[in-house]
């Protein structure tokens, strides 16, 4: 129990920097003054370099590999292709989605940039040159880059290693180039709802191929030493144990002779999940050479090779009454997964959590169903910023949301408000099998609107409509609202594993004598500020300063076994390891201080950062005492020490939630935008950090801008990958970052230990559909229903010229 708060407690609370406070990030420190610890920063005596030479082509048979030249590079030791990783079982490895991929090309080519031969050399600059005098002979075959085209009946066959096999991962394949099949909602119900459907909309939306594009490229350094028989791996990994167990199971070694560590990760959005031939190589290089080796990618090989996001085709019905009910949803995807399924989901979700495309709206009934097809693209499908495909199926119901509301003639608002799962539906059964744990979205709505002066905005946009049909202006006027709801903390074990690993997470926190404290965690930060975040968590719930307590995270030899951080799923999982780790370390105080106060522990209330007699203040043992206490004054048949390990199996997943609108100008003549107003809405339940989540939110939305208005992984039809450099994939900069405005309402998960959702990737979530719909708003006065992503100045000003604005 905790005493009631005195002005003293709130003074000892706000020393401690616990939750609720704007603690400045301990991690910047090191960061803003260069002396970060990346991988490419780790240099280890004898350390040799990797690179590839990889393929021309999209699609193509291999002749020839010709490494003569590449060995006689100076400075080149080895060049390796298929044939040499066949002598080690190697030359295929098992993907996270239950498919195979080539490691280096065996045999044919399926995608632009594919990994052909690795060359080691010295250097850096040796092994690229090397790389570079690798010479291959291709056989040209038909190329496919359309996930539609991939399934017709005359389409060439991609992956001849299974053409054969009926069955994939997923259960039956209809087709050489199909993956899986994948349905979820009553079918029959949701067709009958779409036969009484007064109102009914049927759209292909789609949202194209991303890249995550982390600032750090994906890379690692692998030194086997082969007296001991051990592996060391440093590397970009956002989950370090997962590594270390895929190790385990290819190489046969036991995992105390392997050793993964991911150090300061500059970025992660997914990207650096999965295992990729770079770390296969770099660890076959290193048995053979008996020295490390160390592999970077480059940025276009990091935008063409390891993984991609999106490219998801999502036809997306809503059947509704004329007075604007939904009534039914009905959702065909065209997932395209490359050349290879290497897709980042827990097993059982081969399209991940798409089945929360329903979304924020109260669906009476709903279908989804999705097919993975394969294409000579990249393989990937990853979570960038995203809970598994979450932001995919965001944009459909958002885009879609939109769409009937204008078929209906209704505000986009109104239409939403009429729609939305209520306060007190909360914990809510959707359509699809979710349990949404809580949310108030008729609140963080009305409180956008309000924030915002929509009621004026809509007044503003009518006037200037008018104004361009009397051709006193060029301008156009969007203003777009998006209301996302996410589904975050993967997860429970009775869904969601990976391998075969339940996704828990875990914690392990040690109070030393002088109360200083060191907190072990299963997850790993890019960036996100786990080092001040989770030692708020453990100050407010041990009453030890923040700045008393280390966070470490990263290294499988000393790091509990945990699932890694990506889909925002560190605060719903490894958050709460940590509170329950912290609550069994103050159980086990409170004893002590029962004992020492010689009083029963129910005579005693928690205080802040003490245990106090109930009725005796004066009566208490700081944290601090009980922890030297705990090494030397333990009640009888106790164990000494102040120690605890949580493994969190999350009961629910976290649905945060959010309310955008964008405010923007488009000029019909050049196609450019302004964005005059961004305001962001999130609700996470209980704030950590405001400063770091605030953060966050910046972050994803100018990755969302991004996306939205401008970026794609473009392949040409004989699949050449184009919007692989910088020169043509749009990252923006300060220079281009609208000015975001950012405020939040707090509805705490009921199932969480402190009440936290995620909120990482909300603003990712959230604000793609959100700016797609400010440029559609801008346009549908003129009668255009719907518009494709990206939103580039060249293709607005198409759009305006399609509807016969330049005549
Ligand atoms: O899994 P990942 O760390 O990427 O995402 P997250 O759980 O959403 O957390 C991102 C950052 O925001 C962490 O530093 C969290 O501690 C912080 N956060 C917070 O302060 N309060 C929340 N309710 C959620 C996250």
């Amino acid at each position: 129990m905790n005493a009631p708060a005195t002005p003293s407690s709130l003074e000892r609370a706000e020393k401690l920097q616990g939750m609720g406070c704007k603690r400045k990030r301990v991690e910047d420190v090191r960061f803003t003054q260069g002396r970060g610890n990346y991988v490419d920063d780790i240099k280890l005596p004898g350390m040799l370099h990797g690179d590839f030479h990889r393929s021309s082509h999209a699609h193509a048979r291999i002749l020839k590999i010709d490494t003569s030249k590449a060995k006689a590079v100076p400075g080149v030791l080895a060049v390796l292709t298929a044939e040499d990783l066949k002598g080690v079982n190697l030359a295929w490895m098992p993907t996270l989605a239950g498919d195979v991929q080539m490691v280096l090309a065996d045999g044919k080519v399926l995608f632009q940039n594919q990994e052909i031969a690795f060359v080691v050399a010295t250097d850096r600059y040796a092994a690229a040159d090397g790389a570079d005098m690798v010479e291959v002979e291709y056989e040209d075959l038909p190329v496919v880059v359309d996930p539609f085209k991939a399934m017709a009946a005359d389409a060439p066959v991609l992956r001849e290693d299974i053409k054969d096999k009926k069955d994939g991962a997923h259960g039956p394949r209809k087709h050489p180039n199909h993956i899986f099949n994948w349905q979820v909602g009553d079918k029959d119900l949701t067709d009958a709802a779409f036969l009484k459907a007064e109102v009914a909309t049927k759209d292909l939306l789609v949202y194209q191929r991303v890249h995550p594009c982390p600032l750090e490229t994906c890379q690692c350094l692998v030194s086997f030493d082969k007296i001991k028989g051990e592996i060391t791996i440093y590397g970009t990994f956002q989950a370090p144990h997962v590594i270390r167990t895929v190790v385990a199971l290819i190489s046969g070694l036991p995992e105390h002779k392997i050793h993964v560590i991911s150090p300061d990760i500059g970025g992660g959005f997914g990207n650096k999940v999965g295992a990729y031939p770079g770390y296969i190589c770099s660890a076959v290089a290193s048995i053979v050479t008996g020295l490390p080796v160390k592999w970077v990618e480059d940025r276009i090989e990091n935008l063409s090779t390891t993984s991609f996001a999106r490219d998801y085709h999502m036809t997306t019905e809503i059947a509704a009454t004329r007075d604007g009910r939904v009534t039914g949803l009905r959702v065909h995807i065209m997932a395209d997964h490359g050349a290879f399924d290497a897709c980042a989901d827990p097993s059982k979700w081969p399209a991940g959590f798409s089945n929360i495309v329903t979304g924020s709206y109260d669906f009476p009934v709903a279908h989804l169903s999705v097919d993975g097809v394969y294409t000579n693209k990249a393989p990937g499908g990853v979570a960038y910023r995203c809970s598994f495909r979450v932001t995919e199926v965001a944009y459909a119901i958002e885009r879609a949301m939109d769409i009937m509301a204008q078929k209906l003639g209704m505000d986009p608002v109104e239409f939403r408000m009429k729609n939305f799962i209520k306060r007190e539906q909360f914990p809510y059964q959707s359509a699809l099998g979710w349990e949404y744990d809580s949310g108030d979205y008729h609140t963080a709505m009305q409180k956008a609107l309000d924030a915002t002066g929509y009621a004026e905005l809509r007044e503003e946009q009518k006037a200037k409509q008018e104004a361009f049909r009397r051709g006193e202006t060029r301008q156009l006027m969007g203003v777009g609202v998006a209301f996302f709801t996410e589904i975050v903390g993967a997860g429970p074990s009775k869904n969601c594993d990976i391998l075969g690993i339940a996704m828990f997470d875990s914690a392990e926190i040690r109070i030393h004598p002088t109360g200083r404290v060191l907190g072990r965690m299963g997850s790993k930060s890019q960036g996100q500020g786990h080092e001040t975040t989770w030692a708020q968590i453990i100050a407010t719930e041990i009453g030890i300063p923040a700045d008393d307590i280390a966070i470490e995270e990263g290294n499988t030899d000393t790091a509990p076994y945990g699932l890694g951080t990506y889909g925002s799923r560190s605060t719903p999982v490894a958050g709460a390891a940590i509170a329950m780790a912290a609550r069994k370390i103050k159980a086990k105080a409170q004893m002590i201080a029962a004992f020492m106060l010689e009083v029963h522990e129910g005579d005693l209330e928690w205080d802040v950062d003490r245990f106090r007699v109930k009725g005796n203040p004066e009566q208490f043992k700081t944290m601090s005492q009980l922890a030297w206490a705990a090494y030397n004054k333990v009640p009888p048949g106790m164990e000494p020490g102040l120690e605890a390990v949580s493994y969190y199996d999350p009961p629910n997943m976290t649905y945060p939630f959010g309310a955008y609108i964008c405010v923007m100008d488009i000029d019909v003549d050049t196609g450019v935008h302004k964005v005059r107003r961004f305001y962001a809405l999130d609700d996470c339940g209980t704030r950590i950090n405001p400063m770091i989540i605030e953060g966050q939110v910046h972050g994803g939305l100018t990755e969302g801008y991004g996306i939205a208005m401008g970026q794609e992984i473009f392949y040409d039809a004989d699949g050449n990958v184009k919007g692989a450099s910088f020169m043509d994939y749009f990252l923006p900069t300060a220079v281009e970052t609208p000015h975001w405005e950012t405020d939040y309402t707090v509805t705490p998960s009921p199932h969480h230990p402190i009440g936290a959702k995620g909120v990482g990737e909300s603003p990712n979530v959230g604000s793609v559909p959100c700016f797609a719909n400010a440029v559609n708003d801008a346009f549908k006065f003129l009668g255009s229903t719907h518009i494709a992503m990206p939103h580039d100045a060249y293709r607005v000003w198409q759009v305006a010229e399609n509807l016969g604005l330049h005549a």
